[in-house]
């Protein structure tokens, strides 16, 4: 299937590693220009080398501060076609830990991004009549793990912004949706399996069974999804090929949210 990517102009937030590294992968793969995003010019400049493509440049950005945030929008070329605020922050404490700090750090990374963004790249995308804001959001917000709190929280947040943006498009050929992804194989999870694994004397593929068995036990794929299956849904949503698709909410959850919408 030709997805129609060729010569788009795309931008993904936090995409050095990740789930935001492989779509822009599977982007440049389509023929479409990409700037990549993330803390440190070091990861930066490594994400570019493992792309090795003249279409991918990078913007070096830290979104917990306002400073870099303003001087990221200046940078970044207005005409932008593809916004995919994939940025998020995790911290897994139980509320009794959480502290206003932690709670401030989810919504600044994981919800103003989005909404400082698709400020700036929404009228644009209107004058142009064409354009696909999509944000990530996470199957935990609407599973809500309660040592999870703040984090389900600012991703439910992602949910009910991208819906209301989605209204600022009517009668355009602009798009804003949101996809939710469920427990995914990204260096985050690895980590995760890593550390679970030696600690408990276990195999990772142990530590993988056992999450699905007692955490994730609604999931019907029961096994992390990988990087890949997430992002062609991002590419999907993002391509001409999705314009009867605005303002929903799209789920590649492996069936953990349960939901029949
Ligand atoms: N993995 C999952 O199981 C899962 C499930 C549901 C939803 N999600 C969502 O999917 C999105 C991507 O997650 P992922 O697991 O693929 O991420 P990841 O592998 O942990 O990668 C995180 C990326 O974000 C960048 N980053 C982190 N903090 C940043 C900040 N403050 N400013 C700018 N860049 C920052 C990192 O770049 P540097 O290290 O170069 O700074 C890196 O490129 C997130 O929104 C996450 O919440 C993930």
């Amino acid at each position: 299937m030709n997805l129609n990517l060729e010569g788009k102009k795309v931008f993904i937030s936090g995409s050095t590693k990740g789930i935001g590294f492989e779509a822009a992968r599977l982007f440049l793969d389509e023929g479409a220009k990409v700037i990549i995003n993330g803390r440190t010019s070091t990861s930066v400049q490594d994400a570019l080398s493992d792309l090795d493509n003249d279409d991918a440049s990078g913007l070096v950005a830290d979104f917990m501060y306002d400073s870099h945030v303003k001087t990221l929008i200046e940078n970044i070329p207005n005409d932008i076609d593809i916004l995919v605020n994939n940025v998020g922050i995790f911290k897994g404490k139980d509320f009794n830990n959480e502290t206003v700090e932690d709670w401030n750090d989810h919504f600044k990374v994981n919800l103003m991004s989005g909404v400082q963004l698709s400020k700036h790249f929404l009228p644009e995308m209107i004058k142009r009549d064409w354009g696909r804001i999509i944000f990530i959001s996470s199957e935990c917000a609407t599973l809500v793990p309660s040592d999870l709190l703040s984090y389900s929280v600012s991703k439910a947040s992602i949910n009910v912004f991208s819906s209301g943006l989605a209204k600022l498009t009517k009668g355009t050929n602009v798009t804003v949706n949101t996809i939710v992804p469920g427990s995914t194989l990204s260096e985050g999870s690895k980590k995760f399996l890593e550390e679970t694994a030696l600690r408990e004397k276990k195999t990772k593929d142990q530590v993988e069974k056992n999450f699905f068995n007692d955490v994730r036990d609604s999931s019907l794929l029961s096994r992390f999804l990988n990087v890949t299956e997430v992002a062609n849904t991002i590419l999907y949503i993002s391509s001409p090929l999705a314009s009867g698709t605005n303002g929903a909410s799209i789920r590649v959850d492996g069936g953990s949210m349960g939901s029949i919408l």
